[in-house]
């Protein structure tokens, strides 16, 4: 067993996070300061979005200098002092590292555009145009091709599979494995515990001559030719063997957005040195409208307890002799849960039933900065306030269709990502307590707050609290998890070791529910409301939840 079979993760977004010098970005000094409270709350992990030095194309994605920390957030000696403290605490600190790509700012790449003789060309990957345009008609997860213009050779192109100033690294070549192994070396040298490594499922490409079939739009999508391929885990291996032979415990979590669970068993088998677990982006459970005319990340969509059954015990069975799946309800690239699910979150039981159903089941937690305490994210007031690409995108083509704003203003409020990575609220001031300057990010928030929750016994964030001391016992860390067959509107499932048995019961829905209780000498453990039980039935409200314990 590892530290990281019992990680419990607290993603932060460094630049939303706590501002310390009120210049309205977050940053390290602000993580330091929070490091207690991270603590408390029971988490013993935490991952930070990139801090590297970027130009902040893609906050913090874009990253031009790997061996220091972006001035905004900091410096070595803030990093050091963050590492120090954390270590002190019993926490574990993992960078945000992307791999498949770097800024057009990055020295090699300036090497490679600008000396012909450049020893770093061969670390991007390149194609002559073909009939005078692009070499194929891919297109780019953040619109139009991946295909841009050397800007210092009309007739070449480079790949980049994000925006066009993040060329992607050619991982065909050994040199770029070598290199990337260098960054990771350096940083675990300075006392990191292991790494997010950002969309590594995209590293290997197909054949750069083949065109897509895919027909909606002039440059497709299209994920056959570049996600998931073969090819992966050959450049994975050897990287990743350099990682750990340096450093036995370094801990890898592969964000692998559409990997299905036969996926990510593939790439968490272990001694195959490619991740130790990975994450994914759609295990909620999620039912979509099905408007034509918006596009699918848009859509309101609901929470269907049928699909999400069928998710957990899909994910909980692959991948049950491989590795430990990851729970999550979201991350920086979707709007929060309580925005997303067209659930009626105004009662904090369904906050507290999110979190009990989902943390509880065998697997890693990560939570996202905010939702502890219940947190919304930021409502804009116009659709000029949204800057991202794919917003711009997105109002183009609906205003194209004739949409009005107020509905396009209402799909980007409950779905853009951007209304994620607004500040943490921790008071009630102007710019609850994150900072006294105006946030980088900013837009009418809730009134949820660290200061009010933590005062109150009842609160989610109480709740939260609560729940990871309870996912700490035995059977809920490591118990073996089945999911038990009963009404629709329930899902329950049992945590079994060879001692004792956990026993999650959750009533989804707005009427009182009836449970049978399997044998076993029940006690209640946590609850979101007061239950009634006796030792066959166990009496559940609207909305309410419970976690049980036994002896086996
Ligand atoms: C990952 C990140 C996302 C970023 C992209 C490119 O999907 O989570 O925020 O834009 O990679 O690095
Ligand atoms: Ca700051």
């Amino acid at each position: 067993m590892s530290w990281y079979d019992k990680a419990i993760i607290y993603q932060i977004y460094p630049k939303s996070f706590q501002d310390t010098n009120n210049d309205g970005i977050g940053d390290l000094q602000g993580i330091i300061k929070h490091l207690d409270y991270i603590k408390d709350m029971g988490f013993n992990t935490i991952w930070l979005n990139p801090i590297f030095v970027s130009p902040q194309v893609d906050n913090g994605y874009d990253v031009s200098n790997y061996f220091a920390i972006d001035p905004i957030l900091g410096d070595t000696n803030d990093f050091s002092e963050m590492i120090e403290k954390a270590h002190r605490l019993g926490l574990h600190i993992i960078l945000d590292l992307p791999i498949n790509h770097t800024s057009d700012q990055h020295p090699w790449f300036r090497d490679a555009i600008s000396n012909s003789n450049s020893i770093f060309k061969d670390y991007y990957i390149w194609h002559d145009q073909v009939d005078g345009h692009e070499p194929n008609n891919w297109g780019s997860f953040f619109g139009g091709s991946v295909w841009e213009k050397n800007p210092n050779d009309s007739k070449e192109y480079y790949f980049h599979l994000f925006d066009k100033r993040m060329p992607d690294l050619n991982w065909k070549n050994p040199e770029v494995q070598k290199s990337v192994a260098d960054i990771a070396k350096f940083w675990l040298e300075k006392g990191v515990d292991g790494f997010r490594l950002d969309a590594f499922i995209h590293i290997a490409k197909a054949n750069l001559e083949q065109n897509s079939l895919l027909t909606d739009q002039k440059f497709p999508i299209d994920d056959t030719f570049y996600a998931k391929l073969p090819a992966v885990k050959d450049y994975m291996s050897g990287f990743v063997k350099e990682i750990k032979a340096f450093k036995p415990d370094a801990f890898l979590f592969g964000e692998a957005a559409s990997a299905k669970a036969r996926d990510a068993a593939e790439y968490t088998r272990p001694n195959e040195n490619v991740c130790d677990v990975v994450v994914n982006s759609d295990n909620f459970g999620e039912e979509y409208e099905t408007d034509p005319d918006i596009p699918k990340f848009f859509q309101s969509r609901k929470l269907s307890l049928d699909t999400l059954k069928q998710t957990y015990v899909t994910w909980e069975s692959v991948l049950e002799k491989v590795s430990l799946p990851t729970l999550t309800w979201g991350n920086h690239d979707i709007s929060r849960v309580l925005d997303r699910l067209n659930l009626p979150v105004e009662n904090d039981k369904v906050t507290e039933l999110l979190a009990m159903m989902l943390f509880l089941q065998r697997g890693i937690p990560v939570i996202y900065y905010g939702e502890e305490i219940g947190m919304h994210g930021l409502k804009y007031k116009n659709i000029s306030d949204f800057d991202d690409q794919r917003a711009l995108d997105l109002i183009n083509n609906l205003r194209s269709k004739s949409f009005d704003d107020q509905k396009i203003l209402q799909l980007l409020n409950n779905q853009d990502e951007m209304t994620a990575r607004g500040p943490m609220q921790w008071d009630t001031s102007q710019y609850r307590g994150f900072s006294k300057k105006r946030p980088w990010n900013w837009a009418q928030t809730d009134t949820t707050s660290v200061n009010q929750e933590i005062k109150d016994p009842n609160s989610v964030m109480m709740f939260y609290r609560e729940l990871l001391r309870v996912k700490k016992h035995e059977c809920f860390t490591s118990g073996t998890y089945r999911l038990l067959i009963t009404d629709p509107k329930i899902y329950a499932y049992l945590r079994r070791t060879d001692h004792n048995q956990g026993l999650v019961v959750i009533n989804f829905s707005d009427q009182s529910k009836t449970f049978e209780l399997p044998k076993g000498d029940w006690s209640d453990n946590l609850s979101n409301e007061k239950i009634q039980m006796n030792d066959k039935i166990l009496k559940l409200g609207p909305w309410g939840c419970c976690a049980l314990e036994s002896k086996s």
